[in-house]
């Protein structure tokens, strides 16, 4: 590149208006070489998934490479703020994945601050085995034992019936996600967990925007429990490249996970700032000397998890999209839905579960008797349609479960697995993420007819 050539194009400027000219130019550049939205043709490739971003995203995104910040600073600030209004919340963190929320959520309710109520090595946390496995990941590593429950189709939600089976002295939380956007069954498992005292985490990685009706309010997916998880990871329902979220109402949650986000600390500074809360020098904290430095107090043992501003700052535009995104997903359902409603001889087809709006990850299907799913999925794929299996399907099948001889004894099964293992065998999904078109969507039903044949 010759950098001469941009010497003096700044010449006369302030730094402002530099900004506004680089910011032009970005823009400028994603409208033309960016989105091409090509001619689309049949038995091209239909990802089941994709970012769906413009000019505003890059322009962020440039911004806040301007600033050179890096770390969480006011895009970060910004995209809290914004999120936690979207969601009716109030506390926000930005973290680095779905993943790491979930971590953070679940190690949140380890900590000594909560008492009686904190999970301990041993104690136990129920959960499904189909679904991902970085739901129930944190509760394996930390020593806690899941106890996994069957699921129902046509949804792959909890089987609610086994909940009560479920229960133990040990039993401290349940910890599951909205399958695919549908939202399980909040009035039961709810009930359950203010009936038995258990904490409740619902991962929202797969189920932004979906709502529920309880007791005659409706709320989004991942607000009715003590906390919520969200994924930004591209093919989610918005995306920063990665990252994610954990919001709850609680305001000693909210500072736990804050601390273990950032390094198990005490202290509430934002990055660069010194003496936010103007006490640094004057506390007492542990066995510590008195007024020993509160920006090095840990009240947790941490880690760092935090997102940098510039996947901030492409969420804030991402975020101003999503009620688009949202609606688009929920057409592309009722699309297939519909394409496919003579199918059901064949397919088992998803159903909003009651009191719900979803807003769909993805379109989950189960071959009834007489259909290979792999021969199905193979015909999707060789036609160019991407498929998806419901994740891990049966999570105690992996090899990071069977070969593990330190976790033999270490979770349990509650009465059996019977339709996980029928969703591991039989169920696929595709995708309804807003980049699809009518066209795509009219291939991907008609290749689902033909491969029947
Ligand atoms: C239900 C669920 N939880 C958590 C995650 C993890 O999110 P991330 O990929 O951002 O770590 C995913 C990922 O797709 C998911 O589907």
């Amino acid at each position: 590149m010759n950098d001469q050539l941009f010497e003096n194009a700044f010449e006369g400027m302030s730094e402002a208006e530099a900004r506004e000219q680089i910011l032009g130019a970005a823009k400028a550049y994603c409208r033309k070489y960016h989105n091409q939205n090509k001619e689309y043709h049949e038995g091209d490739r239909i990802p089941y998934a994709s970012r769906v971003y413009d000019e505003e995203e890059m322009g962020n995104l440039v911004d806040s490479a301007l600033e050179f910040w890096l770390t969480a600073g006011r895009y970060t600030q910004q995209f809290e703020k914004d999120f936690a209004a979207y969601l009716g919340v109030k506390y926000v963190s930005l973290v680095n994945s779905g993943s790491s929320a979930n971590l953070l959520a679940f190690m949140a309710l380890t900590s000594p601050l909560l008492g009686e109520r904190r999970i301990l090595p041993g104690d136990e946390v129920i959960t499904v085995a189909a679904g991902f496995p970085t739901t129930v990941a944190p509760v394996i590593q930390y020593g806690a034992i899941p106890v996994f429950l069957d699921v129902k189709l046509p949804n792959a939600d909890i089987e609610v019936s086994q909940l009560e089976d479920a229960v133990s002295g040990k039993t401290k939380a349940v910890m599951i996600a909205h399958t695919l956007g549908n939202p399980f069954d909040i009035a039961a498992v709810k009930a359950f967990c203010e009936k038995h005292g258990l904490w409740l985490v619902e991962d929202n990685c797969d189920s932004l925007g979906s709502t529920y009706t309880l007791n005659g309010e409706t709320k989004l997916t991942g607000t009715f429990g003590d906390l919520g998880t969200s994924s930004f990871y591209p093919p989610h329902h918005m995306t920063m490249g990665e990252g994610g979220a954990v919001y709850t109402d609680n305001p000693l949650l909210s500072r736990i996970v804050r601390s273990l986000r950032d390094w198990g600390r005490d202290c509430i500074c934002p990055p660069g700032r010194d003496n936010f809360c103007g006490h640094r020098y004057d506390g007492q904290f542990g066995e510590l000397p008195k007024g020993y430095d509160h920006k090095y107090v840990y009240s947790h043992f941490g880690y760092n998890l935090k997102a940098t501003d510039m996947q901030a700052a492409v969420g804030v535009a991402q975020l101003k999209k999503f009620p688009e995104f949202a609606r688009l997903r929920r057409e592309h359902f009722t699309y297939l839905k519909e394409a496919l409603a003579d199918t059901e001889q064949y397919y088992m087809l998803p159903e909003a579960a009651e009191n719900s709006d979803p807003c769909w990850f993805g379109f989950l299907i189960t071959v009834k008797e007489g259909v290979e799913r792999e021969k199905v999925v193979r015909y999707l794929e060789d036609h160019g349609v991407q498929t998806r299996m419901l994740f891990a399907g049966n999570l105690t099948k992996h090899p990071a479960m069977t070969d593990d001889p330190y976790l033999a004894g270490k979770w349990r099964v509650v009465k059996d697995l019977s339709t996980t293992d029928r969703i591991m065998r039989d169920s696929f999904w595709i995708g309804v993420y807003p980049g699809m078109t009518e066209q795509k969507l009219a291939y991907m039903a008609k290749m689902l007819h033909e491969c029947l044949e």
